[in-house]
């Protein structure tokens, strides 16, 4: 009696639309630290009321006593009067040419599966054959909710959709920081965090396929200041789609919200008579623990639904690219498989460059398309390489980029119509001034991108890895395949065409590793990553910049997905030159790999690398599963910079220093190790020591954790010098 009545008061409070007799949801669903409160008011609106650090169910009545609820539609349409300050989510053109939406509820549902517990709530339109369904999903084990709809067409003719997005979801309005990740070719996912302006702020991407290479769909906002690493309000949010996207941050009439989804600019897509879209699910978490919380929040989430293979440590290799580019034969594919198995290395991966038959792969002009192996450069086929590998002991991976064709392939001269183009205009090329997009909306052109992943590892059982690259962008938004009324939708439909090909090579092949490369970092996304392992992350392979470019990706996406190779010095791409010691200080903090000639290196440096790859062997496991703790912000420049990985009981640690800004008598700041349990005592070990004999001062010492944390180390005397570094392993005893 006492809660009907509650209930009631509530309803009003909230300003909800209920009538007479139906029933109202107040739903609060939870992971270990953040719930979701939604009212959802059967023949009424549902509304998102609360998101943030965990509440109970009997706190979603509290909060509209407190008035602290946001009471904002869950999926807010175009059309009618929706209030100020909200942004539509959802945006339809009913046949009969009216631009309203009215969604009200007629069903609301909970189950629960062994991945988490969902929320469909059922809406009809008053007057048109719409229904919708969204939902709300929490992901087992993690601090990760994530949502999407299912937009149905009813009737018996089309529906325009100008916008439908995934989510619209409302967060405390205050000293709202942005934090967001930009960037372009060799310089991917810098940082960067603006005081969220009253308006609008847009993250998007109209690329059309590399479409996390200046804007990532991935992004903070805080509610009470300027971003902190390990305290504070923050949500975090991303996308999981491939295609264009857009994000919308509105701050209006003190309201925030976000709303996220595909990007319908010109690309507005017809919903025909019986058929359902699902928008593409928006994954969030909040955390009271300052972007560092965000982070392993979404780290736990991405290696147990995110990415494949998530909890399965990975191999340490050697990539061909900055080694011999294009020149690629039996004899030097041979010779750097020897040497990796030789540094203690588990994988070879050929790259570009070893296809091509009528028209050989020598650069980027022509090929793509022709994925037969070029037999004057490799005369024993596949088998040749797959034999060697086995004979050194290790796996073998190769490239490919099967999403493209160059006008030079005998693939373009069999089938022009398979590309990408507008009618009655040229096609556009890209690399190499012939490099063309496949027209992934076509099934047929699905079939032949499938095949050429199938017809590989059918044929060569062996190969254990796939580096799957793509770059170029959209060039040409034309299909000769879409009818004339479906060109709008030639974004949606490659990439839907796209993930159809992945999830076919993946029931398949469920345990080769694939790598998503896209000119470098231009897929660090989830909206690829379930069918991936690991991303490249930039093509810029420099040391020192990589500290930026990895510290941003670390943002959202775990150690064990980012590959991180050591490279030669002068780097390839920056003419930077650093020791070795510093190149593979930085390369280990992710998956760890080299790409360049092995023979190009000093014996010393040879020598080093042994003992660094035997090095990382023993801690890989910490800095692929383990937590991240970020110490000290290159961004920051405090001459110095520092992270940290740990295992779940705190008893096993990594850390890697580095100097960043070699400034002379600049004060160098103390490592405090935000992530040590305190009541421990942590040995610490030298993992790099550039000579095995003289290991860095702190070596064999024992410190406790309380002193760890709370005055933490001081490393001047060890990052005295532009590009020195130092790796740490540290044991509890
Ligand atoms: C672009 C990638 O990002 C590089 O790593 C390399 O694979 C080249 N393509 C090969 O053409």
């Amino acid at each position: 009696m006492k809660l009907k009545f509650i209930i009631l008061i509530m309803s009003l409070l909230a300003g909800t639309n209920q009538l007479s007799g139906a029933k109202q949801h107040h739903i609060v669903l939870s992971t270990e630290n953040t719930s979701i409160g939604i009212t959802a008011n059967e023949g009424g609106r549902s509304y998102i009321q609360y998101y943030g650090t965990k509440i109970q169910q009997e706190d979603i009545y509290r909060l509209f006593a407190l008035k602290s609820n946001y009471t904002s539609p869950s999926y807010p349409t175009f059309g009618l009067n929706i209030g100020h300050g909200v942004m539509e989510a959802l945006s339809l053109q009913m046949p009969d040419g009216n631009m309203s939406t009215d969604l009200y509820v007629t069903a609301v549902d909970q189950n629960s599966d062994k991945n988490g517990n969902y929320l469909e709530i059922t809406m009809l339109d008053s007057v048109y054959p719409i229904e919708v369904k969204q939902y709300f999903k929490t992901c087992n084990n993690t601090d990760v909710i994530t949502t999407w709809t299912q937009i149905s067409n009813k009737g018996k003719k089309s529906i325009i959709m100008n916008k439908f997005a995934s989510a619209a979801i409302p967060l405390q309005r205050g000293d709202n920081y942005v934090c967001h990740y930009h960037g372009r070719w060799a310089s991917e996912n810098y940082i960067y965090e603006t005081p969220m302006p009253n308006g609008e702020l847009v993250l998007d991407e109209k690329e059309g396929l590399r479409t996390a290479w200046y804007n990532n769909p991935s992004f903070m906002i805080t509610q009470d200041g300027k971003p902190q690493e390990e305290y504070g309000n923050v949500f975090g949010g991303t996308l999981l789609w491939g295609g264009n996207y857009k994000i919308q941050m509105v701050a209006e009439n003190n309201k925030l919200t976000v709303v996220a989804g595909i990007n319908s600019d010109n690309s507005a897509y017809s919903l025909e008579p019986g058929e359902t879209f699902i928008t593409p699910e928006f994954a969030m978490t909040f955390s009271n623990q300052g972007k560092g919380g965000i982070s392993r929040a979404f780290h736990k989430w991405g290696r147990t639904y995110g990415l494949q293979h998530g909890n399965q440590e990975r191999d340490i290799l050697l990539n061909s690219w900055e080694g011999v580019y294009f020149n690629v034969n039996q004899e030097k594919m041979e010779q750097m498989m020897k040497d990796i198995s030789d540094l203690g290395g588990e994988l070879f991966v050929m790259d570009d460059g070893w296809f091509g038959e009528k028209y050989p792969r020598n650069n980027g002009t022509s090929s793509l398309g022709d994925w037969g192996i070029n037999k004057n450069k490799l005369p024993l086929g596949i088998k040749g390489l797959t034999d060697a590998a086995k004979k050194y002991g290790i796996k073998f991976g190769i490239w490919i980029e099967p999403e493209m064709a160059n006008t030079i392939s005998e693939l373009y001269d069999k089938h022009p119509d398979w590309v990408l183009q507008c009618k009655n205009r040229k096609i556009s090329t890209g690399r190499g001034g012939t490099q063309v997009v496949l027209d992934l909306c076509n099934p047929k052109v699905q079939d032949y991108v499938f095949s050429i992943t199938d017809n590989l590892l059918k044929n060569n059982p062996e190969i254990a890895y796939i580096k799957w690259d793509c770059n170029a962008a959209m060039m040409d938004y034309g299909s000769t395949y879409l009818s004339a009324d479906k060109q709008m939708e030639v974004d949606i439909r490659y990439h839907m065409g796209l993930r159809n090909v992945l999830k076919r090579i993946r029931e398949k092949y469920p345990d080769v590793i694939i790598q998503c490369c896209s000119s470098g970092g231009g897929r660090i996304s989830y909206g690829f990553l379930p069918w991936f392992d690991e991303f490249w992350t930039s093509d810029n392979t420099d040391a020192y910049q990589r500290l930026y470019m990895q510290w941003s990706a670390s943002q959202f996406y775990p150690a064990i997905a980012m590959a991180s190779h050591v490279s030669a010095s002068p780097n390839h791409q920056t003419r930077r030159e650093t020791p070795i010691k510093f190149r593979f200080d930085v390369a280990m903090t992710g998956r760890l790999g080299m790409e360049m000639q092995p023979q190009d290196m000093t014996e010393k440096e040879y020598e080093f690398s042994k003992r660094a790859i035997a090095s990382y062997k023993s801690v890989r496991k910490i800095i692929q599963l383990g937590d991240l703790y970020r110490l000290i912000s290159p961004y920051e420049h405090k001459n110095i910079s520092a992270l940290m990985f740990a295992d779940e009981q705190k008893s096993h640690l990594v850390i890697f220093a580095y100097n960043v800004d070699y400034m002379h008598s600049q004060q160098v700041p103390f490592v405090k190790l935000t992530g040590v349990d305190e009541n421990k005592n942590y040995r610490i070990k030298d993992l790099t020591p550039m000579d095995a004999a003289k290991p860095c001062f702190l070596n064999g010492k024992v410190i406790s954790g309380r002193l760890l944390k709370h005055t933490g180390l001081q490393l001047k005397d060890i990052l005295n010098k532009p590009f020195t570094s130092v790796a740490l392993e540290l044991t509890a005893e």
